[in-house]
């Protein structure tokens, strides 16, 4: 049977503005880092959702750097949108913009990639509608989506492989062997 093709779709970016109170400080005065991580989750289940019509949950987040801190009465701007879509999957890029609210000075604090797959109402993948790149913005966004996808698989089997080898298979290498590596590390 013929199967249907899938819809295209644009990706709508989204805009959230949050006011950074005090509640989210950490010892030193500044936003707790697991605040803005929260934020972030929640701008990228709001993007996954708004593009895909169905709850999406979080796959993975790609390191997130923290380049400046973010302080109590700031206004911090996330810009979401849609990179690249799967079957089930979006790269929901973020970037998050924080304002002084007197001054009106503003700081680009951080950058992040959300993977977000689309469920259905019994927690499995569901096909979303395809991407339509109608610019060379996106087209540009999509083209280094796909880069990072590649560049996520080739960095999770190294992680297995470093886990399996120096966590789960430990007691199959000798002391010697052991040794020389640490040996190898140390000198690099
Ligand atoms: C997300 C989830 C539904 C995927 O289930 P799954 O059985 O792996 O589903 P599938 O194998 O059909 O894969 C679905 C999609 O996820 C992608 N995927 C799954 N595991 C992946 C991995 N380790 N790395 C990259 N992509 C992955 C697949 O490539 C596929 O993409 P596509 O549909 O765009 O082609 C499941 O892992 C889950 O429920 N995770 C918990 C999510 C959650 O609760 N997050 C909040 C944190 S507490």
């Amino acid at each position: 049977m013929d199967k249907k093709p899938r819809e295209l779709q644009l990706a709508e970016p989204l805009v959230m503005t949050m006011l950074m109170t005090p509640d989210m400080a950490n010892f030193s005065g500044n936003v707790h880092g697991g605040s803005i991580l929260r934020m972030l989750d929640q701008v990228a289940y709001a993007c996954a959702t708004h593009y895909s019509h169905h709850y999406a949950v979080t796959l993975s987040v790609d390191q997130v750097k923290f380049k400046q801190p973010v302080k109590v009465g700031e206004l911090v701007t996330f810009y979401a949108q849609v990179n690249y879509v799967g079957r089930s999957t979006m790269e929901v890029g973020i970037k998050a913009i924080a304002e002084d609210i007197h001054s009106r000075e503003t700081r680009h604090t951080n950058s992040c990639y959300f993977t977000m797959v689309a469920v259905g109402s019994d927690g499995r993948p569901v096909e979303i509608p395809k991407l339509l790149l109608d610019s060379p913005t996106t087209k540009a966004r999509y083209v280094a989506a796909k880069l990072r996808r590649q560049l996520r698989k080739e960095h999770d089997s190294t992680m297995q492989a470093i886990d399996l080898k120096w966590t789960e298979q430990l007691d199959t290498l000798s002391e010697q062997e052991i040794e020389d590596a640490l040996n190898a590390e140390m000198d690099k």
